[in-house]
């Protein structure tokens, strides 16, 4: 007998909580193993199923969707960005997109604040240091960082996290500086305490930290370019807990290098995991594995909100977390 379950492929491994439930609602189809689709997986998933839960780690383009059978109506990313699916070219096949925003929004600040503070008060060398064995006990200058208090922290793109990003940074003592393509309302910003720069270029000129929190949309690719990286201060440092493609990350590595900027902490890069070795040489340069949103809590909440964009839209409404062109 046919199942009346609508069908989901689930493209990874998610929470065992979330599979579970998933499971329980629905006629699913999980990943056995922790490792992307191939696009020949993709694209057969596409032609089966009812929708698909895909994560950042799948390139669903428009060739793929334009193969999609027609019974394919939900693409449920889960996860925040889409900017790993062509979501106007979903919407001209009459394909819905939704993802999960706010849950990610505290784990993701959090993330940026630990890069702060990691990078100014060179966490990782201190860590080395331990490791190694090599520490030779308390000195009155050994590795100096800077304080964070009073210095000024520039938040390109204030949306949940940017503006999660400024309240606990306004805790350490930071001064909060925003560019973002709207101004917050008068009341935001100055629960916030930010300042408002119409102008990045002026902005990022004048920061000791810049922090990187706007999406990756074709509007933002390469926003921090070669150009605008020069304006910055050379004691400046750069923290990315957004998407790679914002940064040239050749441009930073080459400033860096030249000490033209004081370092960089970043959780995301241009070309995924094809990270430019000349990173990781670095000390002034702290690296994670895009773990941003990697707790507990956060990952099974992002299942949670898929469960419920797909149960809506099974129930015949717009799934909540829909996603149009026009927003990004
Ligand atoms: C997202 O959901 O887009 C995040 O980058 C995952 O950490």
């Amino acid at each position: 007998m046919a199942s009346e379950r609508i069908s989901v492929v689930v493209t990874r491994r998610l929470p065992d909580v979330v599979e579970k439930r998933m499971s329980e609602l629905f006629d699913v189809t999980l990943r056995s193993d922790d490792t992307p689709m191939s696009r020949a997986e993709l694209s057969a998933a596409m032609k089966t199923a009812d929708v698909l839960v895909p994560t950042l780690s799948d390139a669903i383009d428009s060739a793929l969707i334009a193969q999609a059978g027609t019974q394919l109506r939900l693409i449920a990313n889960y996860g925040a960005g889409v900017d790993h699916i062509d979501v106007a070219t979903a919407r001209q096949r009459g394909i819905l997109v939704s993802n999960t925003p706010g849950v990610l929004t505290d784990d993701t600040a959090d993330m940026t604040m630990a890069l702060v503070l990691a990078v100014t008060r060179r966490i990782p060398e201190g860590l080395a240091q331990m490791q190694s064995g090599e520490w030779s006990g308390w000195s009155p200058t050994a590795l100096l960082g800077g304080r964070v208090g009073g210095r000024r922290l520039g938040i390109l793109g204030m949306g949940r996290i940017g503006q999660a990003v400024a309240r606990r940074a306004a805790a350490f003592g930071m001064e909060i500086h925003y560019h973002n393509r709207k101004r917050l309302r008068v009341e935001t910003e100055t629960d916030l305490g930010a300042t408002y720069w119409e102008s990045l270029d002026q902005m990022v000129a004048r920061m000791d930290v810049l922090s990187i929190n706007c999406p990756h949309t074709p509007s933002t690719f390469h926003l921090m370019n070669a150009r605008r990286m020069k304006l910055m201060k050379q004691d400046a440092v750069i923290v990315n807990t957004s998407r790679g493609e914002v940064i040239d990350e050749n441009a930073m590595v080459r400033m860096l290098k030249a000490g033209d900027l004081a370092g960089a902490g970043l959780d995301v890069y241009e070309h995924g995991t094809d990270i430019n070795p000349d990173l990781r040489a670095m000390k002034n340069v702290v690296l994670l594995p895009h773990m941003g949103s990697a707790t507990v809590e956060g990952r099974v909440e992002m299942g949670e909100k898929v469960i419920i964009n797909i149960k809506t839209f099974d129930d015949g409404h717009r799934p909540p977390d829909q996603v149009v062109p026009s927003m990004l």
